[in-house]
């Protein structure tokens, strides 16, 4: 039978991975997005035209019930707001589904967030625990860090002279093509809780990935240590946000660098 498929998040670094594998497959696919499907232009996605598009907040709550109505059987809930209102928004999911009550929420969310203190993985832990408890079928996966946000930390600096990176902190950068193939699986299969969780294929020092970094962008610039305070810093360079015995993903760092750099 043809599976309805939503995707929150669906034109983020991930849910554009994702949709872009669920329309390969047979089921019909709606995408929630703050401003409804995007013009034609550079910027849409390639697949914008073969997706329902749902505009929608999940802030406000303005336009859900209907993304979530009808014939949906499955949502892939990956809208993130980066910060503490990710609970409120998944709270606010949550209830629009109560209408719905054998849908499917399968949820994204990060290795390490019982390990790590920091607050966005707080709201994280703090939405996992909001789905297990909502009495909808539901599945959370829990991956590492994408391999694009390591890109946006050593490019935010390029202006720098130095290259700031955590200092004793290894990462396990994974690509959204795998993590979305991962949901992809997810989605056709029952729900089934909290499922193993998934990392890139190297587990690197952060200071070897920046070098990777300057080496692909053919810049020259000194990769210099930051000890981050408190319990974070700590929570990090013990390896809380890695998970070395579930090397899923397939594209390295350097793979990654070699198809986004121009
Ligand atoms: N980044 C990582 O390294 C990493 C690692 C593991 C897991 N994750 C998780 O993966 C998920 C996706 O992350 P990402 O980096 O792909 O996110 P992203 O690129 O920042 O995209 C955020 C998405 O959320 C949507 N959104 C934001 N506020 C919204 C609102 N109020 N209502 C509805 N939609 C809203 C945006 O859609 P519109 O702008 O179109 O409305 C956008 O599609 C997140 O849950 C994140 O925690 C991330």
């Amino acid at each position: 039978m043809t599976q309805r498929i939503l995707v929150t998040g669906g034109t983020g670094t991930l849910g554009r991975d994702l949709v872009e594998r669920l329309v390969a497959t047979d089921a019909v696919v709606r995408v929630l997005s703050r401003r409804g499907e995007p013009a034609a232009g550079a910027d849409a996605p390639t697949w914008a035209g073969s997706v329902e598009w749902a505009r929608g907040d999940l802030s406000t709550g303005e336009g859900i019930a209907g993304a979530v109505g009808g014939d949906v059987d499955v949502v892939v809930h990956c809208a993130t707001t980066q910060g503490k209102k990710d609970v409120d928004a998944t709270r606010t999911l949550i209830e629009a589904l109560s209408t719905w009550p054998d849908t499917h929420l399968i949820y994204i969310s990060i290795v390490g967030v019982d390990r790590v203190p920091f607050f966005y993985y707080n709201a994280k832990l703090e939405a996992e625990r909001l789905i297990e408890t909502s009495g909808l079928p539901f599945t959370i996966l829990r991956a590492t860090q994408f391999h694009a946000l390591l890109h946006t930390l050593f490019s935010a600096q390029r202006w720098s002279p130095v290259v700031c990176v955590p200092s004793r902190t290894e990462f396990q950068p994974i690509d959204t093509s795998d993590v979305a193939a991962r949901l992809v699986e997810l989605t056709a299969a029952p729900a089934a809780g909290r499922v193993a969780d998934i990392g890139g294929p190297e587990v690197r020092s952060v200071s070897d990935l920046a070098r990777s970094y300057l080496a692909a962008t053919g810049r020259r610039r000194a990769v210099l240590p930051v000890r981050i305070p408190g319990g974070t810093g700590a929570g990090y360079r013990s390896g809380g946000h890695n998970t070395p015995e579930n090397t899923y993903g397939t594209v390295t760092f350097e793979d990654f660098l070699a198809a986004h750099t121009p």
